[in-house]
């Protein structure tokens, strides 16, 4: 029985490497040629995006896991074999860099530091107000695993947190909202918005004109999410119309971002190559090996995706 890894664009060596020393009697597949030749033997494929036609020599395939928290680039896939159960990984060590993420973008926008760097390459020692913390509001779409570690860091500055997700949540020392309707209570208080949410149908396409117009003017938007949830224009739009002060977007809707890009050239957006956080090949590897067993004995996965919801 074997595994096969196809986690690129994530470089599949260092998960070879953790499958080397975490489980050395598992026969690991590093490409899909050999897989192939051995298909009935392939249980489970730990994968990044699913390209189509890629599963059809897998007969007896148990499941998908996926090497990243966010499946959209597996469910996206128009030949997922249906039913097959697609897993996903939730590290601790992850969301704890994409709350430094988030900490690190609010800060840098909060305490002005690209206007500070701009004054010090002109030597120029000028004192701009430093805002109470509790004063800025930071509005988190989506309270999940990552959603709540960047709600502890960012309580940890002192700043006032507020946080939405689709079914109610209660999260200590955060005012939580849902629905629809809480949608739009959060966004009239949020001096900065994060989107922590999974790509989905409901998702794709949300932080639209509509929703930055509902965003105290000012507001800034931090995207550690997937590019598709923004309308690009929309944003850009909104920053030239002074309604948004600008972003930092972790993702964008083309990875690699082309050179020519607008998002390029606005100074108000900072663009970071989806680097927000990157899973741990240990944890990816142990949750797959424990997913192993449990499908084997038939007991219930860890960690497995509503494929109705879509995450
Ligand atoms: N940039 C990076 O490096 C990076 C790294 C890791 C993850 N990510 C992205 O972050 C996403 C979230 O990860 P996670 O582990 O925090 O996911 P998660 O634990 O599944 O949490 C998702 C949260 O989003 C909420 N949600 C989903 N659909 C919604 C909707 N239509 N309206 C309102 N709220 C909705 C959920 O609400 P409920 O609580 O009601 O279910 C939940 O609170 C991933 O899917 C991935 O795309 C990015």
């Amino acid at each position: 029985m074997s595994v096969l890894v196809l986690t690129q664009p994530q470089p599949p060596g260092p998960f070879l490497e953790a499958f080397a020393r975490l489980a050395p009697h598992v026969k690991v597949h590093a490409d899909l040629e050999s897989a192939v030749a051995a298909a009935d033997e392939v249980e489970a494929v730990l994968l990044w995006r699913l390209a189509p036609g890629v599963l059809a020599p897998f007969r007896r395939l148990r499941m998908l896991c996926a090497s990243a928290a966010g499946v959209d680039k597996i469910l996206s896939c128009p030949d997922l074999p249906p039913g097959l159960p697609v897993t996903r990984t939730v590290d601790a060590q992850q969301n704890l860099q994409i709350a430094q993420y988030v900490t690190l973008m609010v800060l840098r926008h909060v305490r002005s530091l690209p206007l500070f760097e701009t004054q010090a390459r002109a030597r120029a020692w000028r004192r701009h107000p430093v805002p109470a913390p509790a004063d800025l509001r930071v509005g988190l779409l989506g309270l999940g695993h990552s959603g709540l570690a960047v709600a502890q860091a960012l309580l940890a500055q002192g700043f006032t947190v507020l946080g939405h997700s689709r079914s109610p949540r209660a999260c200590p020392g955060v005012e939580t909202f849902s629905g629809p309707e809480g949608l739009g209570r959060m966004l009239a208080r949020s001096d900065v918005l994060v989107c922590l949410l999974p790509l989905t149908s409901e998702t794709q396409g949300l932080l639209d004109a509509r929703l930055f117009a509902q965003l105290p003017r000012g507001a800034f938007v931090v995207n550690v999410s997937r590019g598709a949830l923004l309308v690009e224009p929309d944003l850009m739009a909104a920053i030239a119309g002074g309604q948004l002060a600008g972003a930092a977007l972790d993702v964008q809707s083309r990875e690699p971002l082309p050179a020519d890009d607008p998002l390029w050239g606005e100074p108000r957006v900072l663009v970071t190559p989806h680097i927000a956080s990157l899973p741990t090949p240990d944890t990816v590897v142990q949750q797959v090996l424990e997913n192993l067993r449990r499908a084997r004995s038939g007991q219930p996965l860890l960690r497995q995706v509503d494929l109705a919801r879509g995450y």
